[in-house]
């Protein structure tokens, strides 16, 4: 069977590029449903873009490569088609835009964009093989029991990445990638929970405060949220993309707030004061019994000499953590890394070595931050290369 485009996976970008490509367009999936990522995103509610989409949220060797594709589609471009369906959204925080309703709303709006299109989706079908011969790429694929050969102009890779292989994600596109002779940079798991040794926050499970957590040379003003296995939240999982085993994280639980100065004005005015009444006014209850095993806070502010003053500072402001490592793929909401963007062209995602060869999304090694980068790049990344084709 002829194809003029063969798209290798029908999650966000593989659909976003069918919608885009033209004619002759054969989408498939080994999963029994397209776009299952955007299904269980956001908590069922897809962060499906943010306002404040901007090149410095992405990291990747090639600090540029995703500018021009985020140029072209930009979130107001998603925001305009999702608004076209008659899709209503919100802002949750920091510029997040989640569907009011279900996320579910956004793969049906792009099974209708590409039933529009003319594309072609087949489901719960495998790769078996693919070739480059005389131009043509030739794929054998497996499909209700029998072999199917397809031989296309374009092959473009958008199988993501592998984090959450319970859901059936695979390093097919590496492979392939590989192949044909591109890179593929070391991968991790990324926007991850990190873990440390065993019970260490058991007790103060499903806490949160607001914090800023520094690590791998990041900073992220955000919610820090205390688990059975260690540490999640935003911010934790934001720092995680640029966390490497072995550091050190850097924990603030006053970002907004000059505690030094405040605990000296409140020494002044309400000697006595117990300390741990007036950190409560600031933490949970839970979370000063906690650092309080770890750090002194016995005693009225009267009693608090200015030297007292700057080591609970010190212990309250920069709470040094040593990760024993983190939750690894098997929640982890991107990988880290990809196919080497180098080996690609920035306006169209095509391999500068093999013609009719493309990789968008997850795939390639752009990562975003967490707040709806990933899909906004999955959403550009597609767009340019459809439009290239
Ligand atoms: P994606 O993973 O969407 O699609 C790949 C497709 O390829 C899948 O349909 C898969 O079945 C298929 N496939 C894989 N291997 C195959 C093989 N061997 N053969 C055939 N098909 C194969 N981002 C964001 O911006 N906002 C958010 O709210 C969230 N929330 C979120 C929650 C959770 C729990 C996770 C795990 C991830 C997120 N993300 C997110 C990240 C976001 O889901 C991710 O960046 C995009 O889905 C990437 O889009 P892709 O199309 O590249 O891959």
């Amino acid at each position: 069977m002829s194809k003029r485009t063969l798209i290798l996976g029908a999650g966000a970008a593989g659909m976003m590029a069918a919608v885009h490509a033209g004619p002759g367009v054969l989408v498939i999936d080994h999963a029994k449903r397209p776009g299952e990522k955007i299904r269980i995103s956001g908590g069922g509610r897809c962060n499906f873009t943010n306002l404040h989409c901007d090149a410095g949220a992405f990291l990747g060797q090639n600090p540029h490569f995703h500018k021009s594709a985020l140029a072209r589609y930009t979130q107001w471009d998603f925001i305009e088609l999702v608004d076209r369906h008659g899709i209503d959204w919100h802002e949750k925080t920091l510029g997040q835009l989640f569907c009011d309703g279900k996320a579910t709303q956004i793969v049906a709006m792009l099974l209708d964009e590409m039933q529009k299109a003319g594309a072609e989706l087949w489901l719960s079908t495998r790769v078996e093989s693919v070739r480059h011969t005389e131009g043509r790429f030739v794929t054998r694929l497996r499909k209700d029991g029998q072999d199917i050969e397809i031989q296309s102009e374009n092959l473009i890779l958008a199988t993501g990445g592998k984090s959450i292989p319970a859901m059936g994600a695979t390093g097919l596109s590496y492979d392939i990638a590989r192949q044909f002779g591109h890179a593929v940079t070391d991968l991790r798991p990324a926007l991850v929970p990190m873990t440390f040794d065993k019970g260490r926050f058991a007790e103060l499970s499903g806490l949160s405060c607001p914090a800023r957590v520094a690590g791998g040379g990041a900073s992220f003003d955000e919610g820090l949220l205390f688990t059975h296995r260690g540490l999640s939240g935003p911010a934790i999982l934001q720092v995680s993309s640029y966390w490497h085993e072995g550091e050190e994280i850097a924990v603030n639980l006053f970002p907004e707030t000059d505690i030094a100065g405040s605990l000296r004005d409140r020494r002044r005015q309400e000697g006595k004061r117990a300390l741990t009444t007036e950190l409560a006014t600031h933490l949970p209850n839970r979370l000063i019994a906690f650092l309080g095993a770890e750090t002194d806070l016995t005693g009225n502010l009267g009693d608090l000499s200015d030297r007292r003053i700057d080591a609970l500072t010190t212990a309250l402001t920069d709470w040094r953590l040593k990760p024993t490592g983190t939750e690894g793929y098997r929640t982890a909401e991107v990988t880290l890394g990809g196919i080497e963007t180098d080996g690609f062209d920035s306006r169209s995602m095509m391999s500068k070595t093999v013609p009719g060869l493309f990789a968008i999304g997850e795939c390639l090694d752009v990562t975003g931050w967490l707040g709806g980068y990933n899909f906004q790049w999955a959403w550009a990344s597609g767009v340019a290369a459809g439009r290239a084709i």
